[in-house]
């Protein structure tokens, strides 16, 4: 299949159409020197926050990346599944900025949520891939991520250039200087390709494929990319898979714990947080549990891991978008040693359009 330039599936080619994405999302729309983001799509914006995203699927794991942003960066955000966001009733009046992140632009479900913002006053934005799409069209703004057609049906450098878009919002949004997250954001097509080119994903994936169950722990920036494996793992290889936050393991989910359940954990930079979470580490190691660390090596975290899948040392948010594409590349590896349907998973569709 010509498409698939020379991969077996659209989604490796995906994965590794990531580096080119991600500079695409960028042209244009930083400068190094002043350390300014200009959006122009966003010229007409008038509200700042609160901020709520709404989103579905790995959407909503980028709105989670991208409310944490911008809450750093001293804005109120909050981050709904969309189909809760009018179940729940959430408050939202017209000073409220709500921003619905879709790939596609017309998941009905972020689209009734997006709907009943515009109706209580609220100025929207959709943060998108598909120009002329229905979130496009009917929000007030639309932020283009720019990552190309995606094909394979579980979402992979729509989630990448989702994440370096919801950074650039987040510096527009948000008051103070954006020279550190430039800098960072230069560098992440970069670290994104060294990933590509020295992942031990594939051998890791051989090794525990047959698991029973496969568990994802991160904090922070980390805690979406949690969520955000266990999504792609069991999406496509459907075995079961669960993403915690680091902290919440020793609340429940570390009954499961076993020699058979192989414990990926996400350990990047070297403060406070990455030191708690080599705790939890400890935690599931002292239970025989395998570990696999998604590492930059800045703790000793390899010290209780089986095995480590290495990530460039970067700040946070390049560090949250190098050890997603280890996790896609595990994702990819365990479904195509277990034979299955990876572009087209059974009972997904790319696009949902019904709620
Ligand atoms: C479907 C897809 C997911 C996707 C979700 C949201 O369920 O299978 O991969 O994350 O919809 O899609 P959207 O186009 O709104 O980002």
């Amino acid at each position: 299949d010509a498409g698939k330039s020379g991969y077996d599936h659209y989604m490796l080619k995906e994965i590794h159409e990531q580096p080119t994405a991600l500079r695409q999302c960028l042209r244009g729309r930083v400068d190094e020197l002043t350390g300014t983001v200009t959006l122009e799509e966003l010229d007409a914006l008038e509200s700042s926050s609160p901020v709520q995203f709404v989103a579905c699927g790995t959407s909503y794991h980028a709105a989670l990346f991208g409310a944490t942003l911008l809450r750093d960066r001293g804005v109120p955000a909050q981050s709904f599944l969309a189909s809760e966001y009018s179940t729940d009733r959430i408050p939202v009046d017209p000073s409220t900025l709500v921003v619905g992140v879709t790939q596609s632009g017309e998941t009905a479900d972020t689209m009734r949520a997006l709907r009943e913002a515009n109706r209580a006053g609220a100025e929207t934005v959709a943060v998108t891939n598909t120009v002329g799409s229905s979130a496009a069209r009917e929000c007030d703004h639309a932020l283009y991520i720019r990552a190309g057609p995606e094909i394979g049906v579980a979402a992979t450098k729509t989630f990448a250039s989702q994440q370096v878009a919801l950074t650039l919002l987040a510096c527009r949004l948000s008051n103070g200087s954006c020279h550190g997250v430039i800098r960072a954001l230069r560098d992440v097509p970069d670290q994104v390709q060294t990933v590509l080119d020295t992942s031990q994903a594939t051998e890791i994936a051989a090794e525990y494929a047959e698991s029973d169950a496969f568990f994802f722990i991160g904090r922070g920036y980390q805690y979406p990319v949690a969520l955000e494996g266990a999504l792609k793992l069991k999406e496509i290889s459907y075995r079961h898979a669960e993403g915690f936050a680091a902290g919440e393991l020793k609340h429940g989910p570390l009954a499961l714990v076993t020699e058979e359940t192989p414990v990926f954990a996400l350990v990047t930079g070297d403060d406070e947080q990455a030191r708690k979470t080599v705790s939890n580490v400890k935690e599931v190691e002292a239970r025989d549990a395998p570990v696999v660390a998604v590492t930059d090596g800045r703790t000793d975290v390899e010290r209780y891991a089986d095995h480590v899948l290495e990530v460039p040392a970067s700040n946070e948010i390049g560090a949250a978008v190098t050890a997603n594409v280890q996790l896609q590349l595990l994702a990819y590896w365990v479904a195509h040693r277990l034979g299955r349907s990876i572009d087209k998973p059974r009972h997904l569709a790319k696009s949902v359009t019904v709620e």
